[in-house]
Formats: structure tokens, sequence, C-alpha cells
């Protein structure tokens, strides 16, 4: 400070300015020139800075379904290109976004409580759930959508840093109102902030934005980008049982036979650890005592119409036989004393995922459960741990759960075979791999809300029953699970059987049936995710007449007379606990000790599925459903395709008669969709949509359904309609 001394006043204004105008350039040299194209219709990319190449969609392997997103035709760009700023400080991009006063927010991954994101700050980091919605999730997809009708997605691999809708830029074109907290009743601890700000820890990121019109044509094009949600096999939309963990193989043949005894349908059977000679870390070996051959085993299940799904975690046992050689290709800490792979890398994929394949999916093995790639902190490896491909513990972390369900995929997408399991970790980029996410946490309203918010996150989840204290809950569980991804019983620990209680055993077959006759509206709805991007499960908000979506942008604002149309009002508020299922159904679950709850109708008609009687018209009902029943309400005129009520579903060209429910007065139109049901011949063109149409005519139900296509899998026997609106 002292050659200070020797300037005058003025030179020292001049340092100080000179100083100033660096400081400000310097900034703008790290301002990032961001610049748009359009990659596929209605989506546009531009790169900030210089991108890691190990990003989240090369990582999942994503290919556009460009076919798809052609279909849904142009838009334009859905913001003001010149409020999206990056920045690129000290190695990390700084990334802003513009938000207006009106907007919500739904998306960041697979949150467990709620469901509107704006005012959240999150950092998205794959992770075991552990009660907070912080970022911290089985899935933490940097993806979000906005009432307005668009998306945003950053395809970087790193714990990115969200501030959704909290921070004030103090250059802010629409600042808060200055409050003086003396005298104004409402100032406020959180300010209107107008901007999503991101931290990418990485010195540059792709960034993709997805335009709608609607918020739902937002969400279609980002799962279209990852090459179209899956589409399981048929037997994956039946019911599946896991068993106690130590069961062994007379144990797997009794429990089938249960099943048929009883009535009860089954099309897979999961093996939990004990199917390993050890667990925890893994062998990946069948235990010798407990299953002495494997093969006849799996392939006696698999002529009764039950497939065998295993479950592992990756960490490499000392005691496996691939430990050896695999060690040179794992990360220097371990996993509850096991190697963890770093399956980013060839040479490791081989011998494990290789070790996967041989004497389980080579026996016909289904598919995999793949435990524990998410988290917590106090097993996995810690974020200073170092694998050999120079992948950070970072990177791994975000994306291992991405590679085993791609890498396992293509083991069985080479034998022209599809597979359907379950993951505790996925992240963006992943809408097209066969798998559902689960997790230890048990809270039942919490699992409705994490199905409501998996549409957003490009990922499947299921609401699985493990053990119930009473009959009571076991079947309020039962219930919302056949509604859902995958209807499960996960018995790894307790060991329940659906008859566990005897009191609600009929009500519970009851539904088992229900899921198998609904199977070909599941299958279509899945179809839909595939080829059109339509999430299966979602959230209200995406449904047209629930939050004005279908009001064009320009239309003039009106006043919401909340007499005539309390639902404008209820749209307002955070709705967790009813969702859509597939095109056409409303459910709302019942929690345990619930006797009778609000349901939020959208505009136009609602009929009860049951009955087919009208339930209300865009309006809030209350409903008092009894034990047995679980509300479910069917739009106006829609259409629901059931089948018989079969043991385990069909097989590869087996005909089923269909029978067309139809509800309410509106004519309805159904694309039921047909294929084979076992492989990957719809990639190449073997499957069809028919169109099924049904209209009521002097209170007398017209239905037709078009006729099969020359040359394309049929597997629609006799069809019948049922008009369940008398
Ligand atoms: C847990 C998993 C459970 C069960 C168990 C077996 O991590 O979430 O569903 O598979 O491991 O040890």
């Amino acid at each position: 400070m002292a050659y200070l001394q020797h300037y005058t006043p003025d030179m020292r204004f001049v340092k100080y300015t000179l100083c100033c105008l660096f400081l400000i350039a310097a900034i703008k040299l790290n301002a990032q020139q961001l610049t748009w194209s359009e990659v596929e219709p209605g989506i546009w990319k531009a790169v900030a800075g210089k991108p890691e190449a190990f990003d989240l969609l090369k990582t999942a392997g994503a290919v556009p379904y460009h076919a798809g997103l052609v279909e849904m035709g142009k838009t334009s760009f859905p913001l003001s290109q010149a409020d999206i700023t990056a920045k690129i400080i000290d190695g990390k991009t700084y990334l802003s976004f513009p938000l207006d006063h009106t907007e919500q927010l739904y998306g960041f991954g697979l949150n467990f409580q709620t469901v509107h994101q704006r005012g959240k700050i999150l950092t998205l980091h794959v992770d075991n759930y552990a009660g907070k919605d912080d970022g911290h999730t089985h899935c933490p997809t940097p993806f979000y959508v906005s009432s307005k009708g668009y998306g945003v997605f950053i395809n970087c691999a790193r714990y990115i840093k969200v501030y959704a809708g909290t921070a004030v830029n103090r250059d802010s074109k629409t600042p808060p109102k200055i409050q003086d907290r003396n005298v104004d009743k409402d100032w406020k601890s959180k300010p209107y902030s107008d901007n999503v700000v991101m931290l990418v820890p990485a010195e540059g990121a792709e960034i993709y934005v997805f335009g709608g019109p609607t918020t739902m044509d937002a969400v279609r094009r980002y799962n279209l980008l990852n090459g179209g949600g899956c589409l399981p096999p048929r037997w994956g939309l039946g019911f599946t049982q896991r068993m106690q963990r130590l069961t062994d193989a007379t144990g797997v043949a009794a429990e089938a036979k249960a099943f048929e005894d009883k009535g009860y349908p089954l099309d897979f059977i999961g093996l939990e650890p004990g199917w390993q000679s050890k667990s925890y870390p893994c062998t990946f070996e069948w235990d010798k005592t407990r299953f002495a051959e494997p093969k006849t085993l799996v392939q006696d299940m698999l002529k009764k119409g039950v497939r065998i799904n295993l479950w592992t975690n990756p960490y490499i046992s000392p005691e496996s036989h691939i430990y050896k050689q695999i060690l040179p290709y794992t990360g220097n800490y371990t996993v509850w004393n096991g190697l963890v792979p770093d399956i980013s890398m060839p040479e490791a994929r081989k011998i494990f995922f290789g070790e996967l394949e041989k004497d389980k999916v080579d026996i016909g093995v289904s598919g995999y459960k793949m435990d524990e790639v998410d988290g917590g902190d106090n097993y996995l490896w810690p974020d200073v741990a170092t694998f050999p491909s120079g992948h950070s513990a970072e990177q791994m972390r975000q994306t291992y759960g991405l590679m085993m369900q791609r890498y396992v995929t293509e083991l069985y997408h080479n034998r022209n075979q599809r597979t359907y399991g379950l993951v505790r970790a996925s992240n963006g980029g992943g809408a097209a791999l066969p798998y559902v996410i689960y997790n230890d946490y048990y809270n039942h309203q919490d699992f409705i809300t994490a199905l409501i918010n998996s549409g957003f996150a490009g990922v499947l989840w299921t609401p699985e029953v493990r053990a119930s204290k009473t009959a009571e809950e076991w079947l309020r569980r039962f219930q919302s699970n056949i509604f859902s991804p995958m209807a499960m019983i996960n018995a790894w620990a307790s060991g329940t059987k659906p008859w566990t209680f005897p009191e609600v055993a009929d009500q519970i077959k009851q539904l088992a049936n229900l899921r198998m006759q609904m199977m070909p509206y599941w299958y279509s709805e899945f179809a839909k995710y595939h080829f059109q991007g339509i999430p299966p499960f979602r959230a209200m908000n995406l449904e047209p007449g629930f939050m004005g979506v279908d009001v064009p942008k320009d239309a003039p604002k009106k006043n919401i007379n909340l007499e005539e149309n309390p639902y404008e009002e209820a749209s307002q508020k955070e709705i967790k606990d009813q969702y859509m299922a597939g095109e056409n159904l409303l459910v709302a679950p019942m929690f345990t000790g619930q006797t009778t709850r609000t349901v939020i109708l959208p505009k136009g008609k609602w009929y009860d599925f049951y009955t087919g009687k009208l339930a209300g018209d865009g309006e809030v009902i209350t409903v008092t459903p009894g034990l047995d029943k679980i509300p479910v309400y069917v739009k106006d005129g829609g259409i629901i395709p059931m089948m018989p009520a079969m043991l385990h579903s069909p097989k590869a060209g087996d005909k089923v008669d269909i029978e067309v429910r139809y509800y309410g007065d509106k004519p309805g139109s159904y694309r039921l969709y047909d294929d084979d049901g076992e492989t990957f011949n719809y990639e190449k063109g073997a499957y069809s949509f028919r169109e099924i149409k049904v209209e009521k005519l002097n209170g007398k139900v017209k239905g037709s359904i078009s006729n099969a296509i020359a040359g394309k899998p049929n597997t629609i026997g006799n069809v019948t309609f049922k008009m369940m609106t008398e």
C-alpha cells in the first residue's frame, strides 16, 4: 500500500476505475455466449464452457426417439433466450433461467414429500432417500418443467446445486417490492425471486430446453430425447412376489404352487440375497446348498409361466471367482468389504456383466434387482475415492445406477429378449431403461407423492408392499400398489404373502386379478410412454383441465368464480395424494385410518371406475368408499380395455379376448397396442395400435375396433363391449 502514497488522489481514482473495468471485463469474459440449436423438433441445446464427456445422456446410452419427436411437430423456443445466462467462474458453471410471477415448477427428480418445487434449494445428489426433499434421492434428474409449458435439462453427471426461485438478483428487471419489517405486515423472509439459478461443479455443461405449449409436451419431449419410455414385457406388468431372503429351491417351487392352488396371479418371483453363496459382499454365484440345480429350477418355473428375478448389489466379495481378475478395474475404496467395479470401463464390464450373464441370464433368469447403487454415504464409496477410468467418485455416484441398468439391459437386448427389473438409483437419460425404483422408506403417503413425481423425472417408481401392522394397512397399500408400474410384495425380510391377513385375503385376490384384467390397458399405456413419451403414472398437474394448461397463453385473464368452478382454486394447491394412471384413470388412494377423503376432479365429467356412475363434473368430491375399494375415476368417453383374469400373463402368440369397458356419454376412442410382448421386434416395426371407437346411440353402445394389420403380431381374440354407464 505504501507505493499508493506517491499517487495524487486523482491518480488513485484512475487506478481504481481501471481496476473496476478490468474486473468487469474479466466477469464478462467468463460470461458465455449461448448459441441455441434445435437438435430435435421442439428441443434446443446450448453449450456453456467445456462440458465433460462423461455426461448423463451418453452414460445412459440415450438415443432420441426421433420419429416420436417429429410426430409431436414444431413449437417455438419457449423462453427469452437473452434471459438464459451462463458464466464459468472458478472452474464451475453458473446458470440462470428466468421465472415469472405465475409459474410453478415441477421435477428435479424423485421427490417424496413435495410436488411444487418453486422456492426450493436442492443439491441434486444420487442418494438413499432420508426423509427430506433436499435433492438427495434415488433419482435426482436435473430436469424441471414449468406450469408455463416448457422444460430445462442439464446434461451433467455432477452434484448440481439448484436455487429454484429463491435468489434475488441485484440487477433484476422484476425485483421484489421492498418492505419495511417495522411496519409492513406482509414483509417476507423469502422475497419474490424471478430466476432459477444453478451451480454446476464443472467447467461447462450442455443445457437443453424443451418446448410446449403444454407442460405435458415438455415432459414428453424430455422422455423422447431419452429414447422414449421403456416398454416392459407383458409379464412385467403382472404380479411379482419377492421371497424371504434365505429361501431355497424347494421354497420357490412351493411358493409358486401356493399361488396357483390359492388362485392368486403370479408372473415372477424375486430371489433376495440368499440365492448367492455369500452376500454383502457378493459372490454372484448360486448357493449350492439352497439351489443345487438352478437351471432345472429356472426352467421348471418358466414352464409353469413363472419367471425368476435375482437381487444383487455390485460389491464383489474376495471369495468371488472374478475378484482377482477384476481387481485392477475397481475403485480404491470398498463397500461392505467388496470391490466396486469401475463399470464405466469396458474391461470391468466384460468381467462383471459376463458374470451376471453366466449361469443366470444364460439359464433363463428374467432380470435383476440392482440394489444399493444409490447410497447412503455411511456405506458407499466416499467422494475422495478414485477409479481407474479417471472418472471421479462424484461422477460414478451420479451414474452407477444408470450404467447398471444400461448394461444389464444390453445383455437381454443381445438375446432379443425384454427384461423388467428393479433398481435403487437412476438419473437423467434413463427413461428408456426398463427398471422400477424402490427403497426401504415405507411411508404410504410419501410413496404416492413419489409416484406422482416419477412422471416428472423420467423414471418408474413402485410403492411396494412389504409388511403391515394391520389388515387395513395391508389392503390400503396393496390397493395403490396394483395401480403402479410394478405390482409387488417385497417379502425379503417379513416373508409376507398376499394371503397373510386372512380377513382381507379375498379382497387382495380380487385386486391382484384386477391388475391382470387391466393388462391390455397397462400395456397400451406403456406403449404410449415408449412411442409418445407420455408417463404412465403422473401428476394431476399434467392433466389438461387441471391447471389450465389447455388455456391458450393469450387468453384474457378471467376472474375465477369459486362457486362455479371450485377446481380452479384447488389447482393452486399442491396435490400429493391423487394421480393419473394412463390416459383415462384418476386414482385417489386411501391411507390407513382414513374412511373418507376429497378427490379433485378436473374439468369435465368423471365416472366411478367400478359402477360407471357419474361421480362429478370438474369439482371437488368427498368420498367414503369403504375398506374394499380404492377410489378410481374414468374420464367421460373413457375406454378401458380388459382381459379375463389369468394366473400368468399371456405368452407370445397367445390370443386373448378383450372386453372394452366404456364410460360416460362422449364418443370415445382408444389406441390399443399389440405386439409379441416379449422381444424387441417392435423396434423394427412389428407392432400395431388398433383403434377402438365407442359411441352411445339411444342408450346403446356401438363399438368397433380397426382390423388387425396384415404381417403384424395379433394377439387380440374376441372383442366385446360393455357400457359401464347406464
Ligand atoms: C435392501 C433392499 C431391500 C432388500 C434388502 C436385502 O437394501 O432395499 O428391498 O432387497 O436390501 O438385503
